[in-house]
């Protein structure tokens, strides 16, 4: 298995960045399209309010920021923030296209280190974006400062599947064909899809991803599994 060195950030920002342009077409052929139900499901769930404020964290390609500015309507505001400028530039095209240039502000940013106001937003996502940031308190703590009491917090993240016989057809399909299938289909020359699985199998299961966004601070920390837990959808209340 790829063996993930301690300090990530350089190395997974270099896959990102070779990856960049075909990220959203890899990740529907890969998620089978799952991938826009599972955004779906996390802005139900982050329940932003019309008009309000929202920040969207490791925001990539910007697809959940998108879906938050629609939600939050033309008096909303999202911030979408991420390291690497290849992902938001994608994304940057993608909301000019659709009209959301106004109501999407793009800043690339750590989120360990948030260049944004503290009591200030209404909801705070991160998707698919905490399993390759290397101090995960920290960075949960940020969305922690960032929100406005009683703000929710939103974490869709690859998890562990509950059922071990469904747990074992996924492994395969994680560890022997996505790693093929991505790096042809992304004419990626980088590791980016040997990266992928072993992040995943190396990440927090459920409940202590849910006890450490408690210990951060979180209230009423809970989780839903999805697809019988190929991915986790946790929720924390500031
Ligand atoms: C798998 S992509 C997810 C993109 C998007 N949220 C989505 O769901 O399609 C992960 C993103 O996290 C970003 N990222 C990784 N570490 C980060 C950090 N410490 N701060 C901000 N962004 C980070 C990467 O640059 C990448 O764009």
């Amino acid at each position: 298995m790829y063996a993930i060195p301690a300090d990530r950030q350089e190395p997974v920002q270099e896959m990102f960045s070779a990856i960049a342009r075909r990220y959203d077409l890899n990740n529907t052929l890969l998620s089978f399209g799952m991938h826009h139900l599972w955004k779906e499901h996390a802005i139900r769930e982050a329940k932003p309010p019309f008009g309000g404020r929202a920040a969207d964290l490791c925001a990539g390609t910007c697809d959940i920021a998108s879906l938050l500015a629609h939600r939050l309507g033309v008096d909303g505001h999202v911030d979408a923030l991420d390291l690497n400028q290849e992902m938001l530039d994608v994304g940057a095209e993608k909301i000019r296209r659709i009209g959301l240039a106004d109501r999407v502000t793009i800043t690339r940013g750590n989120m360990e280190a948030l260049p944004f106001e503290s009591d200030a937003y209404d909801c705070a996502t991160v998707g698919f974006g905490v399993r390759n940031v290397v101090a995960r308190e920290k960075a949960f703590g940020e969305m922690l400062r960032i929100l406005k009491p009683g703000g929710r917090a939103v974490c869709l993240e690859f998890s562990r599947p509950v059922n071990p016989a469904w747990r074992a057809m996924y492994e395969l399909y994680n560890f022997r064909i996505l790693p093929k299938v991505g790096t042809i289909v992304a004419s990626d020359s980088t590791q980016v899809y040997e990266y992928l699985p072993a992040s995943i199998a190396n990440f927090p299961p459920q409940e202590e991803l849910a006890g450490m966004m408690r210990d951060v601070g979180f209230s009423k920390v809970h989780y839903v599994n999805l697809c019988g837990g190929i991915v986790a959808l946790h929720v924390g209340v500031k």
